[in-house]
């Protein structure tokens, strides 16, 4: 078994945004606000009702790329691409989430145990969650250390305060975070602030030279 690449499209997205759809008449219009502000990916997390309904609503926005957020097992990842899922995300591991999957899948790690489970299937890429709770930088790079094949997409804690640090730092592909996309800017309809909280995201990035 072969899992698909997540690096060509992790390299393609600096920023992965990290969105809690409650109400799926929010999906579409927060879609196109990330993508006004030049984010075409995002990860709708697994964890509301809302959340495959709007994955398929996402998914057909043309220029965007949605995948799936907070996938606990292999049926929420089959339910997931169904729905249009071009990448799954977790924020730990179980071996059933990998079986039969089609495309990339980002588990997420936060110790060198962890590591090591995900290595036996092949998984390079890895979420570092939750990366500024679980100590930041420090802790990245001392599990970088044994593991130099590793790639990261960190998650947790991340916003523009630090997002320059972690974006700059050379295992880091991509970060991964809510603060542009916050459910409470969702749901009240505050389209404009997602557009411009993107446009300054992705900025930081440009100037952190990614
Ligand atoms: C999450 O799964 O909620 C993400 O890690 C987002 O974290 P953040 O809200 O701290 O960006």
């Amino acid at each position: 078994m072969t899992l698909p690449n997540p690096m060509p499209l992790l390299e393609a997205n600096p920023i992965v945004p990290v969105v809690v759809i409650e109400d799926v008449k929010d999906a579409v219009p927060t879609a196109q606000a990330l993508l006004e502000g030049g984010i075409s990916c995002a990860e709708v997390t697994f964890r509301t009702a809302a959340a495959p309904a709007a994955l398929e609503a996402m998914a057909q926005v043309e220029g965007m790329t949605v995948g799936a957020g907070t996938v606990l097992n292999g049926e929420q990842a089959r339910q997931a691409v169904d729905c249009g899922a071009q990448f799954i995300v977790s924020p730990g591991f179980h071996p059933s989430i990998v079986e039969d999957l089609t495309v990339p899948f980002l588990p997420g790690i936060a110790n060198a145990t962890d590591i090591m489970a995900v290595l036996e299937y092949g998984v390079e890429t890895v979420k570092f969650f939750p990366a500024v709770p679980m100590g930041g930088l420090p802790v990245l790079n001392a599990l970088a250390a044994p593991f130099p094949q590793l790639k990261f997409l960190p998650t947790g804690g991340i916003g523009p305060k630090n997002l320059a640090e972690w974006i700059s730092h050379p295992k880091i592909v991509s970060v991964g975070g809510s603060w542009m996309v916050t459910k409470q800017m969702i749901a009240a309809g505050e389209f404009d602030a997602i557009t411009e909280l993107s446009r300054q995201a992705l900025q930081m990035v440009q100037e952190a030279g990614k």
